[in-house]
């Protein structure tokens, strides 16, 4: 399955990602690295995923245009939504 994780470079995000991919699914992570709290911290999960092959994107889901910045968007399957945005984008994402 392909999953979407929004909020990967997180504390949840980053062990749902590395949990989804050891059980097999291929993951998308999405994450603006926002400076709530010490960004060095989400690098330090980013440099792990990527280790693992898993795609983060740095995307704001507030602002950036998703069709654009993520042309496989039509074959994703799941969603986990980790972040407290309005998921006014969900509509386009899922099919
Ligand atoms: N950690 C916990 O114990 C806990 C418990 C209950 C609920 N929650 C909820 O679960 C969610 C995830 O928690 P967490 O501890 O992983 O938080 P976190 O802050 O570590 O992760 C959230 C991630 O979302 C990213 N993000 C924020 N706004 C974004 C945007 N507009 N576009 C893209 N990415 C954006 C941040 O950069 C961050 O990396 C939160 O909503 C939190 O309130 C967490």
């Amino acid at each position: 399955m392909k999953v979407l994780i929004t909020g990967a470079a997180g504390f949840i995000g980053s062990h749902t990602a590395e949990r989804l991919k050891e059980m097999g699914h291929e993951v998308i992570g999405i994450d603006n690295f926002s400076p709530y709290y010490d960004v060095s911290l989400k690098k330090l999960n980013a440099d792990s995923l990527s280790k693992k092959n898993i795609e983060l994107l740095t995307i704001d889901l507030r602002t950036d245009d998703l069709v654009k910045e993520l042309p496989s968007i039509s074959i994703i399957s799941f969603i986990f939504q980790l972040i407290r945005v309005f998921p006014a984008y969900l509509h386009l994402m899922i099919i």
